[in-house]
């Protein structure tokens, strides 16, 4: 049987909202450019949709983080398992994130980006889950403050399956 999943944000309403923050940055950021870093995988699709609407000059870079927990929560200790291939430094870097949720994972990443001396450091997230913050974590560019659900699709996954959906949805039901 196949898992049951209901639609909490659809995708046009998903698209409008990116288009709105694409429009805030290129305003924010009038007459210079960004450096957008991507974190894998989760931010991936909302990272392309974004960039490709921003209007000043982009430049995109990646990296990945793992945080080790008891699977559902994460404990804390965070590791780069990809790191940017070229220098943040003078650069207006933006953090891209699918969802702040304990925060542990972004107080961590905004901790080591401050210490490579980036012109400015902004972060977006798609979404955020404010109910589970343990870590102060701002978001400068947030999509949508959700309530405390396990959500799925435009990137986030569960068990690796289900970035493709184009909507972000919630597992309600699991058959394996
Ligand atoms: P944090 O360190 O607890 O803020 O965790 C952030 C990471 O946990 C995100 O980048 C996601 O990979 C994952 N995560 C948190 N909530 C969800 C969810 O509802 N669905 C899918 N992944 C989630
Ligand atoms: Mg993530």
């Amino acid at each position: 049987m196949k898992d049951k999943i209901s639609v909490m944000i659809p995708e046009e309403e998903l698209m409008k909202r990116v288009r709105e923050l694409s429009e805030q940055i290129s305003k924010d950021y009038e007459g210079q450019s960004v450096h957008l870093i991507c974190i894998l995988k989760g931010s991936v699709f909302f990272t392309c949709e974004l960039a490709k609407r921003i209007t000043v000059p982009v430049t995109i870079d990646f990296m990945q983080v793992s945080s080790y927990g008891d699977g559902t929560k994460s404990s804390g200790i965070v590791r780069i398992t990809k790191d940017t291939d070229e220098t943040v430094e003078g650069k207006n870097v933006i953090v891209v994130e699918d969802i702040v949720d304990s925060g542990n994972t972004l107080y961590f990443l905004l901790e080591v980006m401050k210490q490579k001396k980036p012109a400015s450091l902004k972060l977006c997230s798609l979404l955020d889950k404010p109910d589970r913050r343990v870590k102060p974590v701002n978001v400068d560019y947030t999509g949508f403050v959700i309530e405390d659900k396990f959500v799925v699709g435009f990137g986030l996954d569960y068990a690796q399956k289900y970035r493709n959906l184009p909507y972000i949805g919630v597992v309600e039901e699991i058959n394996e």
